[in-house]
């Protein structure tokens, strides 16, 4: 039966989520949303399951939001796979962890490379087993021509460090004679980040009701609007994402002014 005071009521969820990204489509997209996914391990161990389990749902999840961040227009979605915290880990789901992005790029890259997304990655390369970053490396090359979204993995990523190398970089060029002291600004250190060429998140997304920001992206998300959700990240689904795109389409940036 029709319920007339509730319309939604009678439409299928995919027709829900169509209207829903249309109305989304109508407003200010975040051009860039980053993501700290958390609750992997939660996941798990309500379904009595290995932490491992709630890695592997956690990367279905990846697949689906890289998918419905480009349909609306996100131009970058930076995911935070791995911090260089992460490696305190038992071992066994440190490397289960390494094996993600081999596992993800070697079943969706052709999906990636259709769907024109460009992979891109942040973080301390060195670090990692030469099979994880071979895999990032190929997903790099073979997207490095399509200029729809930008997937960005903070893969082995921690920003004090980050910020930290910068300056040292600062330094040697400054004695180099590259730069001088008139030239150091807020815009030029930026460019010794990373995240050098990418705009700074518009919005954050943090799942698994954790309200920190983990040495995500510090000097990034000054003025990045932060959204907090209790939903486990292997839980976030596109209804998840769009609430939180149309939050953010409420709020008023004001960046320090009036
Ligand atoms: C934090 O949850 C999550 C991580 C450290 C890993 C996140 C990785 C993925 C979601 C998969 C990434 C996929 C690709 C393609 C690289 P947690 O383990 O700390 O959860 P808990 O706080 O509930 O224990």
């Amino acid at each position: 039966m029709l319920d007339k005071m509730n319309p939604w009521k009678n439409k299928n969820n995919s027709s829900i989520l169509r209207e829903q990204k249309n109305a989304i489509k109508e407003q200010m997209i975040p051009e860039h949303v980053a993501i700290i996914m958390d609750g992997n391990g939660r996941w798990a161990k309500k379904r009595a399951l290995p932490r491992i389990a709630g890695h592997h749902e956690g990367m279905k999840v990846v697949r689906k939001i890289t998918k419905l961040a480009n349909e609306v227009g996100v131009k970058t979605l930076t995911l935070y796979a791995f911090s260089t915290e992460n490696w305190k880990r038992p071992k066994m789901e440190v490397d289960y962890l390494m094996k993600l992005p081999e596992e993800f790029l070697g079943t969706f890259l052709p999906e990636l490379v259709e769907e024109n997304v460009r992979v891109e990655m942040i973080g301390y390369k060195e670090s990692l087993p030469s099979a994880t970053l071979r895999a990032i490396e190929k997903a790099m090359r073979e997207t490095k021509d399509n200029n729809g979204l930008i997937l960005n993995f903070a893969l082995n990523y921690g920003s004090r460090a980050e910020i930290l190398d910068a300056v040292k970089h600062v330094l040697d060029d400054y004695k180099n004679g590259i730069i001088n002291e008139k030239e150091l600004n807020e815009e030029s250190l930026s460019t010794y980040l990373m995240t050098n060429g990418l705009s700074d998140p518009d919005l954050l997304i943090r799942t698994s009701g954790e309200i920190r920001l983990s040495n995500f992206m510090l000097w990034q998300l000054a003025y990045t609007e932060l959204y907090f959700t209790d939903v486990l990240w292997p839980d976030f689904d596109e209804n998840h994402f769009l609430e939180a795109i149309g939050t953010y389409q409420s709020r008023q940036r004001r960046f320090g002014g009036v």
